[in-house]
């Protein structure tokens, strides 16, 4: 159906929005410089560039410094008699896991917080100061490459040729914008089924293997991005309706994640679910380059609070409420660390 107030045709249902965000004729909206935004053989080209970054080895080098982070956060926390998680910890720990994978200086981690929240997200944002931020790094980098994905970037050549310091920042800001208020919001609501659901907390001390099912099934069931809107560059059939060049879809990832005839009870949070997966790192070539990142530093978090915090529970009275349509998640969790 169309709805006339988002200006876009919704697609809802799980087997049609996987289709739709795989579909090549159904581009990124709103233009942008950012991974999402190239196709074609240059962004296989770039992709294939991050993806080594951001996977096996090199993520597990990050490990450290993020499970290092992790408990220093939380260890901070369970001095407080009440505390915001959100703002103490959802909204550090990812950030400072992507500026370590970049290579960036620590102290940058609170910059970019404020980049995320002026706007900076990997699906189309981007914060002035960005260039002129890098900038020196990029000049460092060129010069005398280290080990950091930036480095890495920096250093790269596509067709021969190296990016441009452009193209560098862009993919940098869709890093930082994806490490940082995408994978916050979703510790965010990771760490609120948790604690809304004190059985099934319960199971995951008991079983710490079941720490990745937790993880996927709050993705499946609050994902942090529940909107990803495409354009059609050509005319196109989406879900069995024919669409013009320029039409906008949204495709809903987060009724998706919901649709009944995938998931039996949807609304439900249910850390032993199994079954098919959810699309919350979306489908097809511009999946999310970040999912395992995410789901190791979101993994590193928990470990870090059921360590320090073993009386963890919500402030009297509280109840999370998520918000946000393109980005949503809950922007205050008051809890008693102890
Ligand atoms: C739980 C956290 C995250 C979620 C839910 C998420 C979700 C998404 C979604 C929905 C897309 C678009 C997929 C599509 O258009 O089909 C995407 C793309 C992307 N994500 Fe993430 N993301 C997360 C974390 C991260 C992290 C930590 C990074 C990097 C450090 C990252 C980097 C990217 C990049 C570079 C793209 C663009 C890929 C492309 O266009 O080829 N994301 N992500």
């Amino acid at each position: 159906m169309r709805d006339d107030l988002l200006g876009a045709w919704l697609v809802s249902r799980y087997g049609d929005v996987r289709a739709a965000l795989a579909r090549p004729a159904l581009h990124a909206v709103p233009p942008g410089r950012t991974l999402a935004h190239l196709e074609g053989a240059t962004h296989r080209a770039h992709r294939d560039l991050v993806d080594p970054g951001l996977r096996g080895r090199a993520v597990a080098a990050l490990a450290a410094g993020a499970s290092r982070t992790a408990h220093v956060l939380a260890h901070r926390l369970a001095a407080r008699r009440e505390a915001d998680l959100v703002a103490e910890f959802c909204q550090w720990l990812p950030t400072a896991a992507v500026v370590a994978a970049l290579g960036l200086p620590y102290e940058d981690t609170a910059r970019v917080q404020q980049w995320c929240r002026d706007g900076l997200t990997h699906l189309g944002g981007h914060h002035h100061e960005l260039d002129a931020r890098l900038r020196p790094h990029l000049a460092r980098r060129r010069a005398r490459p280290g080990d950091d994905l930036l480095s890495v970037l920096c250093t790269a050549e596509v067709a021969g040729r190296p990016l441009s310091d452009e193209a560098v920042t862009g993919l940098v800001g869709s890093l930082l914008g994806g490490g940082g208020e995408t994978t916050a919001l979703a510790l965010a609501s990771f760490l609120a089924n948790l604690l809304d659901h004190p059985d099934q907390l319960e199971l995951v001390r008991a079983r710490p293997g079941l720490v990745p099912a937790a993880w996927a099934e709050s993705l499946r069931r609050d994902p942090p991005a529940p909107v990803v809107l495409r354009r059609a560059v050509r005319p196109v059939v989406v879900a069995g309706t024919s669409l013009p060049a320029g039409a906008v879809v949204a495709c809903l990832v987060g009724a998706a994640g919901r649709d009944p005839a995938r998931f039996p009870d949807p609304d439900r949070y249910d850390v032993l679910r199994g079954g098919p997966g959810h699309l919350a790192f979306g489908a097809g070539r511009h999946s999310c380059l970040g999912a395992e990142l995410a789901g190791r530093v979101a993994a590193y978090g928990l470990h870090a609070l059921l360590d320090a915090l073993p009386g963890l529970r919500w402030a009297p009275g509280f109840r999370p409420a998520p918000q946000g349509l393109l980005t949503r998640g809950p922007r205050v969790l008051l809890v008693r660390p102890r």
